[in-house]
């Protein structure tokens, strides 16, 4: 037999990924030295498994969980889209994948390339002056933002600038940032065809306002017409216009948001851009702004800056898989994106129309917003919601937004071939009918799930993810 080395001299792969040409040393390329992790005597108090065990445990778990990879998951306002696998190649590669944010800087050249080269892409698709990398999620963007908002007005001495004005169509999020940076926040209502009317605004609008912030689209699906109208008025005042960009994926290439008279806003990689949501990666929401919010930003180089809200980089990896999408694509390619996007879910909605309840007839983008009204022997939004996983489907967004009741948000995107689309339209219609039939099936499903319906609130409050052992 022989002894096991102390060290362990490992091969790399080389740095050279298709299309990249490597821009300075690298100090992890052709071989890493690693050290074995071995111990003189067993762990104690730990759970003792053998890694076949734990192997089984966590393939079996990951087989029991939805993912976008194995089916459709038309999560409204989440943009639940295919990650295209070569980004994940892309990024994999070591050279990429274990930098060091404290690398000597001649290391990290090639680094600092791609993002520069991603902001200037952003910068063209939105219109914007600037942009900022930094924030790790859609919410972080947002708050970031309104940070910057508060530091503009300090800066202009505008002390009475306290409100910021949110639609009822709004993500929750955009409250939450208003109050953690110290604004009220005042709810205006959409008009009878869910989009916010300028004459609904313009009573709210005075000296005390700082801003405003919109969804647009907003989160029924619907193009909101008289943002540039709501813009100049808030202008006229002094406030600012944050437009919330998390469904740009209706967007892209097709107008610049910077155009209509917003100010500041944010992007969610993690959705309009391929980068993997949740377990699959971290978020990341870069922010872009006009000229005269510049000084304020988390990177700027001026004594106003807000501060860094993220360490180092920011989410790099997220960084470069949404630069090989944009690089893969193009600008022709990501306006045919948003223009497949939008068709995708007129697709659905035209399917189900007259089938299930529209509470909105307005025209939507990305996504379409139906609810429970009308189902018959007490079947609920929740029971149509569980009976879709039985079909294979995750279930769309339901409950949001808050203002439809029993609120059913499906959002297909451009990624579902068409055949899956019908599938699903096949599984609502199959559901409908058994809410006639046999509403007792929806109403216990999901049945082939390896946990059946479970009590929510219980399973967000009290997870519980230990392994029960023998
Ligand atoms: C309209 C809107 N705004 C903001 C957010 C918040 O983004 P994140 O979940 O990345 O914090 C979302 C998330 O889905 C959203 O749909």
């Amino acid at each position: 037999m022989f002894d096991i080395p102390e060290k362990t001299i490992f091969p790399r792969m080389t740095a050279e990924a298709p299309g990249f040409s490597v821009v300075g040393e690298h100090p992890a390329i052709d071989a890493i030295e690693v050290d074995l992790p071995m111990r003189d005597d067993p762990a104690g108090g730990l759970l003792q498994a053998t890694e076949v065990d734990v192997v089984r445990h966590y393939t079996r778990l990951s087989t029991m969980n939805f993912d976008v990879d194995r089916g459709m998951y038309p999560l409204g306002s989440c943009t639940m889209k295919h990650n295209p696998k070569v980004n994940e190649l892309v990024a994999a590669d070591p050279y990429w994948a274990d930098c060091h944010p404290l690398w000597p800087a001649r290391y990290l050249e090639a680094h600092h390339r791609i993002m520069n080269e991603l902001v200037e892409d952003l910068k063209e698709l939105s219109g914007f002056d600037g942009v900022s990398l930094l924030p790790a999620a859609g919410a972080h963007g947002e708050l970031t933002s309104v940070f910057m908002m508060k530091a503009f007005h300090e800066d202009h001495g505008h002390d009475e600038k306290q409100i910021i004005l949110i639609p009822d169509t709004a993500h929750g999020t955009n409250p939450a940032s208003t109050a953690m940076a110290g604004f009220k926040a005042k709810q205006i209502p959409s008009g009878p065809d869910g989009y916010l009317r300028y004459e609904d605004v313009k009573p709210f609008v005075d000296d005390t306002v700082a801003g405003i912030m919109v969804t647009n689209p907003n989160t029924l699906g619907i193009y909101e017409k008289d943002f540039r109208r709501i813009a100049d008025l808030m202008h006229e005042h002094d406030a600012l216009v944050y437009m919330d960009g998390a469904n740009f994926n209706a967007l892209m290439g097709v107008f610049q948001p910077a155009a209509i008279g917003a100010d500041i806003m944010h992007w969610n990689l993690h959705k309009t851009f391929t980068t993997p949501h949740g377990g699959g990666g971290p978020g990341s929401g870069p922010i872009g702004f006009v000229e005269r919010l510049a000084p304020y930003a988390p990177d700027a180089p001026d004594m106003r800056s807000i501060g860094p809200v993220k360490a180092f980089l920011g989410q790099w990896g997220m960084f470069l898989r949404t630069w090989c999408y944009i690089r893969s694509l193009g600008g022709k390619g990501l306006s045919e994106v948003s223009r497949e996007a939008v068709l995708a879910a007129n697709y659905i909605r035209k399917k189900l129309e007259g089938k299930l309840h529209l509470p909105y007839a307005t025209p939507t983008l990305h996504e379409s917003v139906f609810n429970d009204e009308g189902l018959p022997n007490e079947v609920i939004t929740k029971d149509v919601a569980k009976r879709l996983i039985d079909f294979g489907f995750h279930p769309p967004t339901v409950y949001f937004p808050i203002m439809v009741q029993g609120a059913i948000m499906i959002e297909p995107t451009e990624t579902e071939p068409l055949e899956e689309m019908d599938r699903f339209v096949s599984a609502v219609e199959a559901i409908l009918e058994e809410c006639r039939t046999a509403p007792e099936t929806v109403k216990s499903a999901p049945h082939t799930t390896p946990v059946r319906r479970v009590d929510e609130v219980k399973a967000a409050r009290e997870l519980d993810l230990v392994w029960p052992g023998e």
